[in-house]
């Protein structure tokens, strides 16, 4: 080949690397730049707090809006002092998480010294040996019988002296109710009965305060701010000196911690008397399977209560906001009601397809936990990439993920 060939061969070649590499750039740079509009501003020391201010009562919106605007559904929040949280709505990365690495994704150590002076050891508030030992012996309170047992004793007389009696009186006298507080209160008549046997009575045609659900109530309000703290060493103080919020809390969490560990108590003495009790609550499960630590079956009970509380409510009176506001789903709800309702309780609500798919796409619009946060307890990547230090916040969006 002669010189002035390999000449004009390398400098062809140098003129379409140039453009391959010119197009490569700019064309990656674009979709960089589109996808960086998205994200929240961030800087040297205090990262991304002006945007974390602005947006911190809209923060599942917020954060949601930016989930659907990334190709990957997955972005990283800067904290104040190099602090990421990850944030991510993809499929895979979820997973990832909550099965696969199962393991590599707890509740950590930071949740857990702020929630523990009301949550204890709690299944919410606990990892490893503990938690796997609490979960094994809650699973069987949803297994097939028990759930039977469940629909038939405790949620039926609920329905039927309580829930329908107040909303046929209100129809009648065409009183005005809210709907969202009436179904908070027969959610946590439910959710106690099941967790410890007992029936605070929140539910009726009052609507009077009970002291143990407001107790409560004032508890995980105050505890889960914590969270949010963005300095937490303001409530450590408070706590110490026995102030403002903390005072609040304590006491709420002293009224619910007493009144519980009252009742532990009596079922401890019940199963004493007659060993063979047909219970269908946790406590009393906890207490046959040898449990005797007051303090941890009452840990035990706050954590069940706090998990089927809100979220029951939250995904009902959305299911009734919904219908409401979709005619033809309320129309053929009502039919799959008049069809199926001559058949044994438990049968009848297992045989509505209809309804169900209506509460599962409810809870795919509006899920009552609409993100999730656990802490990653050692280096890893996600399976889009993202690489995840020891330590960091990883927080899964299934509102993000259902619109
Ligand atoms: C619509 C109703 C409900 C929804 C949407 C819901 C959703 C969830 C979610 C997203 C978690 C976190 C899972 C995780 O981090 O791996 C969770 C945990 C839990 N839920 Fe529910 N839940 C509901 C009702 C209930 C009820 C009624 C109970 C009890 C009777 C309950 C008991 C629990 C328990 C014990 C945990 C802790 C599991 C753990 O840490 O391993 N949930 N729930």
């Amino acid at each position: 080949m002669s010189v002035e060939l390999e000449l004009l061969l390398s400098f062809l070649l140098l003129i379409v690397s140039f453009f391959f590499i010119f197009f490569f750039i700019t064309g990656s740079s674009k979709s960089e730049k589109s996808i960086s509009a998205h994200l929240p501003k961030s800087y040297p020391l205090i990262g991304s707090s002006f945007a974390i201010k602005a947006n911190f009562d809209r923060r599942i919106q917020w954060t949601s809006d930016i989930l659907q605007n990334i190709p990957s559904a997955t972005f990283v929040l800067h904290r104040p002092m190099g602090h990421r949280q990850i944030f991510t709505g993809n499929p895979t990365n979820v997973q990832h998480i909550l099965k696969t690495n199962f393991h590599h994704y707890q509740k950590g150590s930071f949740t857990r010294h702020t929630l523990f002076d009301f949550l204890g050891n709690g299944i919410f508030n606990a990892d490893g040996d503990t938690w796997k030992f609490q979960r094994q012996v809650a699973s069987h309170e949803f297994s097939n019988r028990s759930l039977r047992k469940f629909v038939e004793t405790v949620v039926n007389t609920e329905l039927s002296q309580r829930l329908i009696p107040i909303l046929s009186i209100a129809a009648a006298n065409k009183t005005v109710l809210d709907l969202q507080d009436i179904l908070q209160r027969f959610a946590f008549d439910n959710i106690c009965k099941i967790a410890f046997g007992y029936d605070p009575a929140y539910l009726l045609p009052s609507l009077t305060p009970a002291q143990f659900a407001e107790a409560f109530e004032e508890s995980t309000r105050i505890i889960s701010a914590r969270l949010n703290r963005p300095f937490p060493i303001i409530w450590k103080i408070k706590k110490l000196f026995r102030v403002g919020s903390e005072k609040r809390l304590q006491k709420s969490m002293s009224e619910v911690r007493n009144f519980a560990m009252n009742i532990v108590k009596e079922k401890k003495e019940e199963l004493k008397q007659n060993s063979s009790l047909e219970s269908v609550d946790l406590l009393s499960r906890f207490l046959s399977s040898g449990i005797s630590d007051e303090t941890f079956v009452t840990d035990v009970v706050i954590s069940f209560i706090l998990a089927g509380r809100d979220t029951t409510s939250a995904a009902l009176t959305w299911f009734f906001w919904l219908i409401s506001k979709n005619q033809h789903v309320e129309t053929e709800i009502l039919k799959e009601i008049q069809e199926k309702s001559n058949v044994a309780i438990f049968e009848e609500v297992k045989d509505m397809v209809y309804t169900h798919a209506s509460l599962c796409e409810t809870m795919r619009l509006y899920p009552p936990v609409p993100v999730d946060t656990k802490i990653a307890v050692s280096d890893d990547v996600l399976p889009d990439g993202t690489w995840v230090k020891k330590g960091t916040r990883v927080t899964y969006h299934p509102y993000a993920m259902g619109g």
